[in-house]
């Protein structure tokens, strides 16, 4: 086991990214999971805000893959496979991949991820790899673009800490395969409900339209664009369905 050797839990941090990197910095080992009941800061992607009320899961992974800054992408949008593929279990419902990484349920956003990284030039010295979920979550206290909650969907409470078992367990068995090289695109793609759909990706007033393609080795969304271009769309993208 690395992911989940070692779990510490709090009841409240400002944010379990951040709480892990401090931890990484102090020398910590690969696979700490930090997770907490609540965060009063916590953090999106491209610097938005990640509401945290009780009932959701956040957790933090340190990880040490030895990888370089240019392999960051495709294993963050990988990292959504485990994370789809427990909600799905747990929950009996169907959970999809929204490139870059979100999880979809329902077309609504019940989990989003978010990895950093420390680095020295292209050398990676440790990631965090941030997840959370919305699992037994009032909707009313969620902000950002239709989120959903889990438990409402379902119309029952889960149990918080068996799911939180499961997904250790989900994350782990992935991490030890996507070291080995044995996790492919193609795992992605079948949990996707990005290909084939048109959408937009935006970075500040760039706005790119066109339908998705696939992904390319690096974990890049390729979109045939409106305007019969091809684009590839990297980390600094965020996309709506259209
Ligand atoms: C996103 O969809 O924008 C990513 C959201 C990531 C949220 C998680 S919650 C646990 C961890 N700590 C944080 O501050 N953020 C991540």
């Amino acid at each position: 086991m690395i992911i989940g050797r070692k779990v510490i839990l709090k009841e409240e941090v400002p944010s379990t990214n951040d709480a892990a990197k401090l931890l990484a910095l102090e020398g910590e080992d690969e696979g700490t999971v930090i997770a907490a009941r609540r965060q009063t800061a916590g953090k999106g992607r491209l610097g938005r805000h990640w509401s945290s009320p009780e009932g959701g899961v956040y957790l933090s992974i340190i990880l040490k893959p030895g990888i370089t800054a240019g392999e960051m992408l495709r294993l963050t949008v990988m990292s959504g496979i485990p994370v789809a593929d427990a909600i799905s279990e747990f929950t009996l419902m169907d959970a999809r991949l929204k490139w870059p990484n979100d999880v979809i349920v329902s077309g609504k956003k019940v989990a989003g991820l978010l990895m950093e990284a420390s680095s020295k030039g292209s050398a990676i010295n440790f990631l965090v790899l941030g997840i959370g979920i919305n699992l037994n979550t009032d909707v009313k206290e969620l902000e950002g673009e239709n989120p959903g909650s889990l438990s409402e969907m379902a119309g029952h409470k889960f149990d918080h800490e068996a799911f939180l078992h499961l997904l250790l367990f989900k994350l782990d068995d992935f991490y030890k395969s996507y070291l080995k090289g044995m996790i492919s695109t193609d795992d992605y793609l079948k949990r996707s409900s990005v290909i084939g759909r048109h959408v937009t990706g935006s970075v500040g007033d760039q706005r790119i339209s066109g339908t998705a393609m696939y992904l390319d080795d690096m974990g890049a969304l390729i979109i045939k664009g409106d305007d019969g271009l091809t684009y590839r769309l990297d980390s600094v993208y965020s996309l709506r369905y259209d």
